[in-house]
């Protein structure tokens, strides 16, 4: 039986604009017992998604928003140290919501657990890539995207976790592929390492003029993650019949109170007969094995490559997480909890 402590984060008070790390606090209590149909599983690896900050603030959302003085949500991948469930045995390795703490009990599909199958990639991957990350990328683009061979794809937040994915499946669909990003490095590394076409630095450059530049036929699927000012310039460089994903709206996260008015180019969608769609990964839960499957191998025949930055320890997570929203993440940005 395990014993000894569980070190968690809490969500101390709804933030007003950017998370700070006094919006979180840390408590040590018991390791849980383990009742009949569960299991103890100890974290190893913590994911810090820009949702995060979604999930903190009051309103209605996809999904319940975190209580003030509850353990911070959070995907993990851990291992199972103890089982009472007879689908679970110690040394399976698991992932699903399960906190930003160092353990957790699981029973069934609690906190949409799951056991993972054995693979000779790392673990991480199932946060990143083989996990939601690679989930949105996937079915957001296909799905939602539906891009045809030929066509031009332009990606917000390129280099980052689920752009960088999406860019390269929109590749390997024979797609022209354009990513606007925050760095003349991560420009470097979409184009020289992951085969876009062109790239777009979106704090140097004129958004409408360098899509203009580097889409001369237009838009055909503009996968945003960003919203505001990308997500207006995009608009005005539709082709006909363009989808507009939306994915995300990272600019817009960390607003003081309301959020911003939507894009004032909206129009742009009757004049092309263009749609724009959202979608929340969730959505796609039953067919996660699909996906990964695919990215599994796509991955294994060298065809996406991906990053994955890990900072140390759990208690560095309030500060980390505000590395999604000043672009200092390269790649999918993971804490790492506990040795393997
Ligand atoms: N719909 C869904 O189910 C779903 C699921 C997962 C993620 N998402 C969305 O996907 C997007 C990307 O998430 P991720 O996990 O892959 O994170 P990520 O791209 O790895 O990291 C976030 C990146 O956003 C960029 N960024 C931050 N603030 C910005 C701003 N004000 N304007 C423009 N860019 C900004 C930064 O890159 P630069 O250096 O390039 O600026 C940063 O590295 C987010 O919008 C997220 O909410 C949606």
């Amino acid at each position: 039986m395990a014993t000894g402590k569980n070190r968690q984060i809490l969500l101390k008070s709804r933030p007003k604009g950017r998370l700070q790390p006094s919006d979180f606090e840390s408590r040590e209590v018991d390791v849980p017992e383990v009742g009949d149909g569960q299991a103890l599983v100890k974290n190893l690896y913590l994911s810090l998604d820009p949702a995060m900050r979604g999930w903190v603030r009051e309103g209605e959302s996809y999904i319940e928003p975190v209580a003030v003085g509850g353990v911070m949500r959070g995907g993990t991948v851990g291992v199972v140290l103890e089982s009472k469930n007879p689908k679970l045995a110690p040394g399976d390795k698991v992932m699903g919501m399960n906190g930003w703490q160092e353990y957790a009990l699981i029973g069934g599909n609690e906190n949409m657990s799951r056991k993972l199958p054995e693979m000779s990639l790392p673990l991480t991957n199932f946060l990143s890539v083989l996990g939601a990350t690679g989930m949105t990328a996937y079915f957001g683009l296909l799905d939602v995207g539906e891009p045809k061979e030929g066509e031009t794809v332009l990606v917000s937040t390129a280099a980052g976790a689920v752009g960088s994915i999406v860019g390269q499946i929109a590749k390997i669909k024979g797609c022209r592929v354009v990513g606007i990003t925050g760095s003349d490095e991560k420009c470097r590394w979409i184009t020289e390492e992951l085969g876009y076409d062109a790239a777009i630095n979106y704090k140097t450059e004129k958004l409408d003029e360098a899509i203009k530049k580097t889409c001369p036929k237009k838009v055909d699927v503009y996968f945003d993650n960003v919203g505001g000012d990308q997500l207006d310039a995009a608009l005005l460089n539709l082709n006909k019949h363009a989808r507009v994903v939306i994915c995300g709206a990272i600019s817009v996260y960390n607003a003081k109170g309301d959020l911003p008015p939507g894009p004032s180019n909206y129009l742009a969608l009757l004049i092309k007969s263009a749609r724009m769609q959202g979608f929340v990964v969730l959505d796609y839960l039953d067919r996660f094995m699909e996906g990964g499957m695919q990215l599994a191998q796509w991955i294994m025949e060298g065809k996406i490559k991906h990053r994955e930055h890990v900072v140390d320890g759990l208690e560095n997570a309030p500060t980390a997480i505000n590395m999604l929203f000043d672009g200092s993440n390269n790649g999918k940005l993971i804490v790492k909890i506990a040795d393997e």
